[in-house]
């Protein structure tokens, strides 16, 4: 491919080839230019790892406006973004205290409570019983031969951030529907009919949740819905919605983002065979390797920002006061100017600099969560596996935003001896 004097028209979140294997178009665009638009959108795109490295932090762009702005002052098209249309009502309500939707200083002191449940030392006390889930949920797949790493991934990570919010394990899979029919209102080019589905799973997903908190503050337990219930911000409680919003948040992102890169991760490992056995000769620790898959395939592709001020340059082009920038996180951890080679998978890199956790205040709260989770996993196949081999052909999502597998077969030979 040569470089197109268009590169947005690379970058077509809806075209099926392009989400299946976004990378070399990616490479493509970069190179053309270090801001771009696609025809016709107003979405400003940036794929170099230094632009979209300092646009997470950059305090004139905000993951909101509306805490500077109504929709009219800053001149949006009433249409945009379909997530503020006024039909849909639980949807703004979920969004109105959602903790990436919200900016300081109300931000800062709700994400300080939520942050106390997963810093490295709360979520190391978590590892033995992450591991014990783990080799749980494998041996039937062990004993069976071989195991769908996508049922899998969403058992454990489902699973943990479940209990840690206080979700009976029989409403697992009520969440898991929730959870799947809700998201859906993020991805592009999202139609009408799976708008309105969308906010009705948001409903059903908030009178669940209020009905955990009404539970909670009757019965207080050990997990984190009651620890909000009873936490104070400048010496008042947390209202109902916001601890809905905020254990919502933490069930939705808590598992999505994990499951993927556990698939995306093995996917890649079964690929690059010479790398699976430097990780079970030890010669690599999975806590490397996780940090270069996390980086090769990141599966939450890209974030979007608004732009809040006159006179913002990004990447040398000037971007409009209301319009949106889009940060393509898996184009800025395959950027040439900041990884040497960066399309080898290459394990042993030890580069803990890719953007897949994104940057600034907004940086990913459970990165330490999602962490140990896809370290255990790579290590409880790594005590039993010789190789890694996916045993029938790996069906990819449709989403691009949320990229990974939809199933991802593997064969299990067991423990060894
Ligand atoms: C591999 C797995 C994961 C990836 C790649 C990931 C990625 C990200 C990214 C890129 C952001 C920033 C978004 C932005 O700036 O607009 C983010 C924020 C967030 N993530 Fe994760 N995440 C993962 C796992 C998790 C887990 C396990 C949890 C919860 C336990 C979690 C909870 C959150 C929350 C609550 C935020 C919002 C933080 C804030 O707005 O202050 N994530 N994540």
């Amino acid at each position: 491919m040569t470089a197109s004097p268009e590169p947005g028209r690379l970058l077509n979140p809806l075209d099926p080839a392009f989400a299946a294997h976004p990378y070399p178009a990616y490479a493509v665009a970069r190179e053309a230019a270090a801001a771009f638009r696609q025809p016709g959108d107003h979405l400003t795109y940036l794929t170099r790892y230094a632009d979209v490295h300092a646009a997470f932090r950059d305090r004139r762009l905000g993951s909101t406006f509306l805490h500077r702005y109504t929709a009219e002052e800053l001149g949006l098209d009433p249409g945009i973004p379909v997530w503020r249309d006024p039909r849909w009502t639980d949807f703004q309500a979920f969004e109105r205290w959602e903790l990436l939707n919200l900016e300081p200083p109300i931000h800062t002191r709700l994400r300080r409570l939520v942050l106390e449940a997963f810093t490295p030392r709360a979520v190391d006390a978590l590892r033995g019983g992450i591991e014990a889930r783990a080799a749980e949920l494998l041996a039937p797949g062990r004993e069976r031969g071989s195991i769908d790493l996508v049922d899998y991934g969403q058992a454990f990570s489902l699973g943990i951030i479940c209990d840690l919010i206080g979700v009976a394990p029989g409403d697992r899979d009520t969440i898991k529907r929730l959870s799947d029919d809700t998201v859906s209102m993020y991805e592009p080019g999202v139609s009408e009919a799976q708008q309105a589905v969308a906010n009705r799973a948001t409903g059903d997903f908030r009178r669940y949740l209020l009905d955990v908190v009404r539970h909670r503050r009757a019965h207080p337990g050990a997990d984190l819905t009651t620890a909000l219930i009873t936490a104070t911000i400048d010496g008042v409680r947390l209202d109902d919605d916001q601890v809905v919003s905020t254990a919502m948040v933490l069930l939705m992102a808590g598992h999505e983002a994990t499951v993927n890169a556990t698939a995306n991760g093995v996917a890649a490992l079964a690929a690059h065979p010479e790398a699976w056995r430097r990780i079970r000769e030890g010669a690599v620790t999975a806590r490397q390797a996780i940090e270069e898959i996390l980086r090769w395939d990141p599966p939450l592709q890209w974030f979007e920002r608004w732009v809040l001020e006159e006179g913002v340059q990004l990447g040398g082009a000037p971007v409009a006061k209301g319009s949106r920038v889009a940060l393509v996180i898996g184009a800025a951890n395959r950027d040439p100017r900041r990884f040497p080679d960066p399309d080898r998978f290459d394990v042993a890199r030890d580069d803990t600099g890719h953007i897949t956790f994104g940057g600034g205040i907004h940086f990913c709260i459970g990165a330490p969560l999602a962490r140990m989770e896809l370290e255990v996993t790579l290590g409880e196949l790594a005590g039993s596996e010789d190789a890694l081999e996916i045993v029938s052909t790996p069906v990819r999502r449709p989403t691009f935003q949320f990229r990974g597998f939809q199933r991802l077969e593997v064969a299990l030979h067991g423990r060894r001896a």
